[in-house]
C-alpha cells in the first residue's frame, strides 16, 4: 500500500490539463452494452474505477480492450448479466450495469452495492424506476435480481429525500431506450454527466430529449447501434485544482475544461476574494490576499456539487473568519474533518453542519485517507502545511484523480510517494 507525502509551503503557479470525468465515463462504458455493435469512448482516464468497470464488462461477456484514453466495447451474444458481489463491493458505481442488462437482455442480476464511508448509499430509486418500466425486482442473498419480458414505458417520479439522483437517472434512462413507448423521468438529475450519457445515447440511435432539465422524455426504439463518444472533462478534478491554487494563493489555469460546468464553484471561490478568470475552455484563479471565509450548502446541479465540499473545506481552515458548510446530499460527508483536526484546523460538526473556523496556520501530520474527495481534501490542506504531511490509504485518491503527483508537481508542488 503506498502513502502520498506532501511538502507544504509552495505556491502553486502554471496550468494543469484536467481529464475525462470519472462520472461520465462509468455509466457510459455501461450503456456500451446496448449498442448492436462496437462502441468506442474517447477521453477516458486511467483510474482504478475505470478499470474496475473494465473488468466487470469483461465478466459480464463484453469483450474490451483499452488504448492510451480510449475503450472499445463489443457486447457479445453471449451476455452474462450477473455483476458479482466481489466486484460491486469495490466499487458502488457499478450498479450502473442494471439498466443497461435489463434493457438489453430483459434480465440483470447485481450485488446490492454496500454503502461506503460517505452514507448507506440505497438504490430504492434505482429500483423504482425498473419497476415502473414493468420489472420484477426481488432481493436475495444480498443480490438484487431484475427481470421483465418486455419494458414498457412509463412516468417516473425520481425524486428522493436528498433531491434527485445522478446514477438513478442514467439507470432508468438506459433501461428506456429501448422499451415499447414513451418514459418520463420527472425530477431528473442535471448534472452534466448525465447530459454526457444522455448524448452518447442519441449518438447510439436512442430517442431523448429534456437532458439536462428535470424532466427527460424517452421514445422507446428497437434496437441501438454502436457509437464513437469522447466524454466530457471532469469538472470535480479541474475544481480540485482551482482549490490548490487557492488554498496555496497561487496563480493556477486548468485546461481543456467546460468552464460553466463549475458556476457553482467560481461563485464561492470569488467570495472568499479569489480572481476567476474563464476562457474558451481554460479556467484561471489567482489569489493575492488572504481568504475570506463563506458560507456553502451542498445541493444538485447546478448546485453547490457535494463531491467538492471536503476541498472547499479544506480551503476554509487557513480563512480569515468562520465559515458554515451544510451537507445536504449526504449529512455524514465529513470522514476529512477529524484528519483536518488532525493538522491544526479548527471544526466542529453540528449535525449536517461543519462550523469551520479559520486558524493562522495548518501543521503537517500523518493522516488517513477515508474516501475519494476527503484524500483529495487532505493533499490540499498539505500543500499549506507547515513541514510534512504523510497521507495513508492513498488508494483511495487514485480512484479519481489520474498522475495527481505528476500534476501536482509540473504546479511546483513538493509530492511524492512511498510504500507504507
Ligand atoms: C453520483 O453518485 C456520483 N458518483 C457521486 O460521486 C456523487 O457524489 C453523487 O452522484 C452526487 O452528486 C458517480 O456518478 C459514479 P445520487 P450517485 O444517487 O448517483 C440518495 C465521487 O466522489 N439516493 O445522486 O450514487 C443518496 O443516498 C462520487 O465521484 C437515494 O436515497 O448519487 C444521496 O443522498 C461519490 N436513493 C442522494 O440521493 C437512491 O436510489 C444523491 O445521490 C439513490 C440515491
Amino acid at each position: 500500500m503506498d502513502k502520498f507525502i506532501v511538502q507544504g509551503g509552495k505556491r502553486l503557479r502554471g496550468e494543469v490539463e484536467i481529464s475525462g470525468a470519472k462520472n461520465s465515463c462509468l455509466p457510459i462504458l455501461a450503456a456500451a452494452l446496448l449498442g448492436e455493435g462496437e462502441s468506442v469512448i474517447e477521453n477516458v482516464p486511467n483510474l482504478r474505477d475505470i478499470s474496475t468497470m473494465v473488468k466487470l464488462l469483461r465478466s459480464l461477456g463484453a469483450r474490451v480492450t483499452q488504448n492510451n484514453g480510449s475503450v472499445s466495447i463489443r457486447p457479445t451474444n453471449a451476455l452474462v448479466p450477473l455483476a458479482p458481489y466481489k466486484l460491486v463491493s469495490t466499487m458502488r458505481a457499478s450498479v450502473c450495469v442494471l439498466g443497461p442488462l435489463l434493457g438489453r437482455l430483459g434480465e440483470a442480476e447485481v450485488s446490492l452495492p454496500g454503502g461506503c464511508v460517505i452514507g448507506a448509499r440505497p438504490i430504492d430509486l434505482h429500483l423504482k424506476g425498473f419497476e415502473a418500466l414493468g420489472a420484477k425486482i426481488t432481493i436475495e442473498h444480498g443480490y438484487v435480481k431484475a427481470k421483465a419480458a418486455s419494458l414498457r414505458g412509463s412516468e417516473i417520479y425520481l425524486g428522493g429525500s436528498f433531491g434527485s439522483s445522478v446514477l438513478a437517472t442514467g439507470n432508468v434512462m438506459m433501461a428506456a431506450v429501448l422499451a415499447k413507448g414513451e418514459t418520463l423521468i420527472e425530477n431528473a438529475a442535471c448534472e452534466p454527466e448525465v447530459v454526457d450519457l444522455a448524448n452518447f445515447l442519441v449518438r447510439m440511435g436512442a430517442k431523448i430529449e429534456g437532458h439536462g432539465s428535470h424532466l427527460i422524455r424517452i421514445q422507446g426504439v428497437k434496437k441501438l447501434r454502436g457509437a464513437r463518444y469522447q466524454v466530457i472533462s471532469d469538472r470535480i478534478e479541474a475544481g480540485t485544482y482551482l482549490v490548490a491554487g487557492a488554498v496555496t494563493h497561487g496563480d493556477v489555469t486548468v485546461k481543456n475544461v467546460t468552464p460553466e460546468h463549475n458556476n457553482a464553484l467560481y461563485d464561492k471561490l470569488m467570495q472568499t476574494g479569489a480572481v476567476i478568470t474563464k476562457g474558451k475552455n481554460t479556467v484561471r484563479i489567482q489569489v493575492k490576499k488572504p481568504l475570506k471565509p463563506v458560507d456553502l450548502t451542498t445541493l444538485p446541479y447546478p448546485g453547490f456539487p457535494t463531491d467538492l465540499q471536503a476541498q472547499l473545506m479544506a480551503l476554509m481552515t487557513t480563512a480569515s473568519g468562520i465559515s458554515v458548510i451544510t451537507e445536504k446530499i449526504y449529512p455524514d460527508r465529513f470522514m476529512h474533518v477529524p484528519e483536518l483536526n488532525r493538522m491544526g484546523a479548527r471544526i466542529f460538526l453540528e449535525g449536517s453542519s461543519a462550523i469551520v473556523t479559520g486558524v493562522k496556520k495548518l501543521s503537517g501530520a500523518h493522516v488517513m485517507a477515508s474516501d475519494l474527495r476527503a484524500s483529495a481534501a487532505l493533499v490540499l490542506a498539505g500543500l499549506v502545511a507547515e513541514g510534512r504531511t504523510d497521507i495513508h490509504r492513498v488508494y483511495h485518491l487514485d480512484r479519481g484523480y489520474e498522475q495527481v503527483e505528476e500534476k501536482l508537481s509540473r504546479l511546483g508542488a513538493t509530492v511524492w510517494r512511498e510504500k507504507e
